[in-house]
């Protein structure tokens, strides 16, 4: 009975225990990241005037199901899409819907696919024509200070140094970093410890480990950093109504540096610089 119910059991996040990853996770979260990865980087093309985020949606859930992945998000804590599409003063969690992208908006799509077992999350921000010069700093602004973040993860350092480097970064740059949503450990779970929070102090949180796989994902204003929660319990929006940005990778922490799960195959991460590239 007992090691029928332990066979069977599903993985449950435990508080205050950070999982350490083998070379068995690691290739699992390098096939789920890059399977993530090229579904982010097919999205490039398609992200244009005119179409709506479902559209979207919709060829995510059907390039997960044509390549054996799931799309983690589907019917996570009743949440009903594939993918986050969050557009302009949205934070994070904005549902796909039928409404027309619009020139100008820009818009991050989040994307986690589980293969395997193992979860590749990853977003980027997608600019819809032309957008204004503003929006570009702050995109320039948000992957730069995940590039920061990434650049602060790695053995011996802590978790803390992650969030120091991105929120003196976007501080010095005019900009706000959220507090309401952090970066999370995942593998075969979705969200698993650690919390990587994106603001902080140096020395600070636990000390990073090699085999610890995690995520970080700034989310990165233009004005003040409050955000409130829409009617529909999911979308986050900034209090102020600025703009607002997010670029998310997976990582796995290695013996002498970073691996970065989620990289885009054929360097389109940057969005600014997948345009004039
Ligand atoms: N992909 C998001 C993250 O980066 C989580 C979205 S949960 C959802 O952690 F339910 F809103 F989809
Ligand atoms: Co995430
Ligand atoms: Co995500």
């Amino acid at each position: 009975m007992t090691t029928y119910v332990d066979a069977t059991a599903k993985k449950k996040r435990m508080a205050g225990i950070i999982p350490i990853h083998g070379a068995e996770g690691f290739a699992g979260m390098r096939k789920a990241g890059a399977l993530t990865a090229e579904a982010l980087d097919l999205l490039v093309p398609m992200v244009e005037p005119g179409v709506p985020t479902a559209t979207l949606d919709r060829f995510v859930y059907e390039f997960a199901r044509d390549n054996g992945a799931i799309p983690a998000t589907l019917n996570y804590r009743g949440y009903r899409y594939s993918t986050c599409t969050s557009i302009n003063h949205v934070v994070c969690h904005g549902m796909p819907s039928d409404r027309p992208l619009r020139e100008g908006d820009i818009v991050n799509i989040d994307v986690t696919l589980i293969v395997d077992g193992w979860h590749g999350d990853s977003s980027r921000m997608y600019p819809v024509g032309a957008i204004s010069r503003k929006a570009e700093r702050l995109i320039e602004i948000t992957y730069e200070s995940l590039r920061l973040g990434i650049q602060e993860a790695r053995a011996g350092n802590t978790t803390g140094d992650i969030g120091a480097a991105i929120q003196r970064y976007a501080e010095c740059e005019r900009a706000s970093v959220v507090r309401d949503f952090v970066g999370h450990g995942l593998g075969r779970l979705f969200h698993d410890e650690p919390n990587i929070l994106h603001f902080g102090n140096p020395g600070t949180g636990v000390e990073i480990k090699p085999g610890m796989i995690f995520t970080i994902e700034p989310m990165i204003n233009l004005g003040r950093p409050q955000v409130k929660i829409l009617n529909d319990g999911w979308t986050a929006v900034t209090r102020d109504r600025t703009l607002s940005a997010q670029c998310e990778h997976s990582i796995g922490i290695t013996e002498d540096g970073v691996e970065v799960f989620t990289a885009s195959p054929r360097g389109l991460f940057d969005p600014l610089a997948a345009r004039t590239g």
